[in-house]
């Protein structure tokens, strides 16, 4: 099926119109008709090639939400109609033990990532949802809960559940610190559902400007973390860290808040190595970890968190041609807090 999308057709060039191909559904897939696609600083990393491993033409997006327009013979979670999101994988073994484990994230063969992966139906790869319309397996298609803003419920597909996960992973509940690293669309989800789930929550921002916002988003406290006079004030006091910042910064400086036996989880991905000085980690007795988006079950229940506390993401809503304006305002930091694409913009 010929399908309009958006590809950057090489790591200098910017992104624009391209057509692409998607698979018949088959008896177990879903036809989506996007409405909205959340815009991921990953979509920039990938469509730079900063992480190397990019395929041109790349249409990027993994926070997909839209309405059911065909279901193959054999479903029973979606009908025509339904509102059905995809987030960051399309497809995995399903039967390898981190699989097994809804892990799917891990998978020992290889998770299908929704762009840039191997296509197993087509050949060639993924196209993500910078598009009109996905097909995507029921198993890897999400309910979206009745009554969350549709725009604003797409970028939960991976902004929320990759701030989701480390946070109920490590505990975050009542009588525990969090402090969130970076207020942009994974770091405003993190500060929403730390408070949300009952942790006190510190927002370390770099911009002078979010803190006022950090702290309507919900955060407790805000700490700049240009400033060392408040960072040192911060010296042993938190037990989980969720750090979300995408451009190189010292990991020590963040270490350093973190009391015994606490936890930096990484989800940002920096351009370079970062250096960890061994004290960071020995006194007192830290433990420096990474998470990678959620697995389907772990981003079923947190959309249904969102659906019952009524949680979405901030977003602001552009036209698909304004997507190379949105990457070079991500890159000054300057999002408030999501940019969405309107996809009736790429159909009409
Ligand atoms: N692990 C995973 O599964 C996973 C999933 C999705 C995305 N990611 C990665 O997570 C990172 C964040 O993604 P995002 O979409 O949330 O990006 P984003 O919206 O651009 O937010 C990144 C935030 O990092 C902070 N920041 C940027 N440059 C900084 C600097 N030089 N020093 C200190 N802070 C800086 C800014 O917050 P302040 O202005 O508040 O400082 C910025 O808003 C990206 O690297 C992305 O690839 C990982
Ligand atoms: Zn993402
Ligand atoms: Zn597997």
């Amino acid at each position: 099926m010929n399908t309009k999308a958006y590809a950057a057709p090489s790591a200098t060039a910017p992104l624009g119109p391209h057509a692409i191909a998607r698979r018949e559904p088959l008896p177990t897939d879903v036809e989506i008709d996007i409405l909205f696609c959340g815009v991921c600083h990953s979509d920039l990393h990938i469509a730079r090639n900063e992480w190397g491993g990019t395929t041109y033409p790349v249409v990027p997006g993994h926070e997909i939400l839209g309405r059911v327009r065909r279901v193959g013979g054999s479903v029973r979670k979606f009908k025509v109609g339904d509102l059905a999101a995809v987030g960051c994988m399309v497809d995995s073994c399903r039967t390898c033990d981190h699989c097994r484990r809804d892990l799917e994230q891990f998978c020992q063969r290889g998770a299908t990532f929704t762009y840039n992966a191997p296509d197993k139906h087509l050949g060639g790869m993924t196209y993500g949802g910078y598009s009109e319309r996905v097909v995507c397996d029921e198993a890897f298609t999400l309910k979206v809960p009745s009554g969350l803003d549709p725009a604003g419920a797409a970028p939960l597909l991976c902004a929320g559940i990759t701030s989701w996960s480390p946070l109920r992973k490590w505990g975050a509940g009542p009588g525990k610190r969090v402090g969130i690293v970076g207020l942009g669309g994974l770091g405003h989800m993190g500060v929403k559902f730390a408070r949300a789930l009952g942790a006190h929550t510190t927002l370390f921002t770099s911009s002078e400007s979010k803190v006022a916002d950090g702290q309507r988003l919900g955060a407790h406290e805000v700490v700049l973390s240009k400033d060392p006079a408040a960072m040192a004030a911060m010296a042993g006091s938190l037990d989980l860290i969720v750090d979300t910042v995408s451009a190189d910064h010292p990991f020590d400086a963040y270490m350093a808040t973190l009391r015994l036996d606490g936890v930096m989880a990484v989800v940002g991905v920096p351009p370079s190595p970062q250096q960890v000085h061994a004290f960071s980690l020995i006194m007192p007795r830290r433990i420096l970890t990474g998470s990678l988006i959620g697995g389907i079950a772990e981003t079923q229940e947190m959309l249904d968190f969102c659906g019952q506390r009524g949680i979405t993401c901030d977003v602001e809503r552009i036209r698909m041609d304004q997507i190379n304006q949105a990457y070079e305002r991500m890159l000054r930091s300057d999002v408030k807090y999501r940019f969405v694409i309107d996809m009736a913009s790429l159909k009409g």
